[in-house]
């Protein structure tokens, strides 16, 4: 009998077998998952125990690291997952979900149920409710919701009343997978664990800094998810802005859930409002077009021909407190974009004066670091050196250190470090209610300015390109510029411009 039941709603679509089933997977080949446990997929595709097994061994072997792949252990794996025809939209359908989760259970279960809503978002505020209704609220119980959560403040307001009256707060895991990636909690180790930066790490120092996460893929079979949500409640809204927190953040005296999330607030109730004039100097909204042998949004299945939602979004924010005040953070995220690159860049301040020149086409720059979060993790300084010979002309070069040389055993993916932390009742890498609250309160007036001016600019930016020209220029009026690692990006590669 099972200890602990994992229910997946959502189970026949595409983060199940992409990310979830593999992260679970990785769970019970390093042991992070016993014996007894069940798997129970809550889906509408009409599948049995036995075929939803079958499907989901197919997918493993799309979808699993090849060095995971043992035949043997994705076997034994296989053999702990059920299946629930239902539709999650009807109520009726939970009294049988509860008659399989009993009968997976037995007589002395516990109620150590694990919900995974991976479903579309207009299910969110629909599955606890229907829980309730039949008792599967346990107090062992746990709830993973993905994002967005919420469409808007309103709504993630009314999805959080609704979470807290059947879950208490410390049930509720709503997930960012970027706070699962190994180097976002490294970003807290290498400002936190070092002295050496931090009398550096404020306005005192720092010009400016950015924050890209960008893709060289479409929106491939999500057209119907993508077109109503948007480049901004997609990924800034939540991962761009977490690792503006994780930039940005004070050290909490002690590390814990409570302390760590109450920083990230204090982070997101300190952005600067955006005011309505701001909408168009500091914020360019993007969408593809077709280009580089690749078809624009409007072409993409289920994209309508007059679509106005952005694939690219890139934003100027200020952080009004003592450490940041006058410091802009500039965000960027895109579809098809010439890499898939994400990193925060820390420009600091020029030297006060400069005693070298420029030498043939060689000039002194400011220091910038690179906190490469994927591909290639890593940590690159800049630096301003002489080139050996008369003269003195200096030249960029950088130091630069690879993750890779940490060692240490990854745990796999980022779903699977958080799934794990979820099963062991750690919340500290999932977003509190107060800071979705926060963070919608920020980007809400910028949706609702959207929605009533449908006529708002929106650029458009050739697939392959680095997004919209008035991205470039946002930065050139403020005397910045984007940091554009290497074209096609791969693990080996080394940063071509700096
Ligand atoms: C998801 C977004 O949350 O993050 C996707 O919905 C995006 O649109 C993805 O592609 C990017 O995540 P990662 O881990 O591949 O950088």
């Amino acid at each position: 009998m099972a200890k602990l039941i994992i229910v997946i709603f959502g189970a026949s679509g595409d983060l199940t077998k992409r990310k979830l089933m593999p992260a679970l997977y990785s769970l019970f080949y390093t042991k992070r998952l016993n014996d007894d446990f069940a798997i129970l997929g809550a889906s509408r595709t009409t599948y049995s125990d036995e075929s939803y097994r079958e499907y989901i061994n197919k997918e493993m072997y799309h979808f699993l690291d090849k060095s995971l792949q043992d035949k043997e252990k994705i076997d034994e794996f296989i053999a702990h997952l059920y299946y629930k025809s239902m539709d999650p939209a009807e109520e009726n359908q939970y009294a049988s979900l509860k008659d399989k989760i009993d009968t997976l259970g037995g007589a002395h279960f516990n109620g150590n149920i694990l919900y995974y809503l991976s479903t579309p978002p207009v299910l969110y505020g629909k599955i606890p409710l229907y829980l309730r209704s039949v008792g599967l609220n346990t107090k062992e119980s746990r709830i993973i919701v993905e994002k967005p959560f919420g469409y808007n403040l309103e709504s993630a307001l009314a999805l959080n009343k609704i979470y807290e009256n059947v879950f208490d707060e410390h049930q509720i895991y709503r997930i960012d997978h970027f706070l699962g990636k190994e180097t976002a909690q490294n970003l807290l180790a290498f400002r936190f664990a070092n002295g050496v930066f931090e009398p550096l790490w404020n306005r005192n120092y720092i010009d400016y800094i950015e924050v890209t996460a960008v893709e060289n893929l479409g929106i491939g079979d999500r057209g119907g998810f993508y077109d109503k949500v948007g480049a901004l409640r997609d990924m800034v809204q939540n991962h761009l802005i977490q690792l503006v927190a994780l930039a940005a953040m004070e050290p909490p005296a002690i590390f814990n859930a409570d302390t760590f999330r109450n920083e990230i607030v204090k982070v997101y109730d300190s952005l600067k409002p955006l005011t309505e004039i701001d909408f168009n100097d500091h914020i360019v909204r993007g969408q593809y077009t077709a280009g580089h042998y690749k078809i624009g949004y409007r072409e993409e299945k289920g994209i309508p021909e007059d679509s106005r939602t952005e694939t690219y979004i890139a934003m100027r924010l200020e952080i009004g407190n003592w450490r940041w005040s006058g410091v802009p953070f500039y965000i960027r995220t895109g579809k098809q974009m010439p890499t898939k690159v994400t990193e925060i860049v820390v420009h600091f301040r020029e030297t006060p004066h400069q005693m070298f020149h420029c030498s043939k086409g060689n000039c002194p720059k400011a220091n910038k670091l690179i906190l490469r979060l994927q591909p290639n993790e890593g940590i690159v300084l800049s630096l301003g050196l002489k080139v050996p010979g008369s003269g003195f002309q200096i030249k960029n070069v950088t130091m630069a250190f690879d993750y890779n040389q940490l060692g240490g055993i990854p745990m796999g993916d980022a779903y699977a470090r958080l799934i794990d932390d979820c099963i062991q009742n750690d919340p500290t890498l999932f977003t509190r209610s107060d800071a979705v609250e926060a963070s919608w309160r920020f980007f809400d007036p910028i949706l609702n300015y959207w929605q009533k001016h449908p006529e708002a600019p929106l650029y458009g930016y050739p697939a392959g390109t680095w997004g919209p020209l008035e991205s470039e220029d946002m930065m050139h009026y403020h005397h910045a510029e984007w940091t554009n690692p290497c074209k096609n990006l791969t693990d080996t590669d080394k940063y071509c411009e700096l």
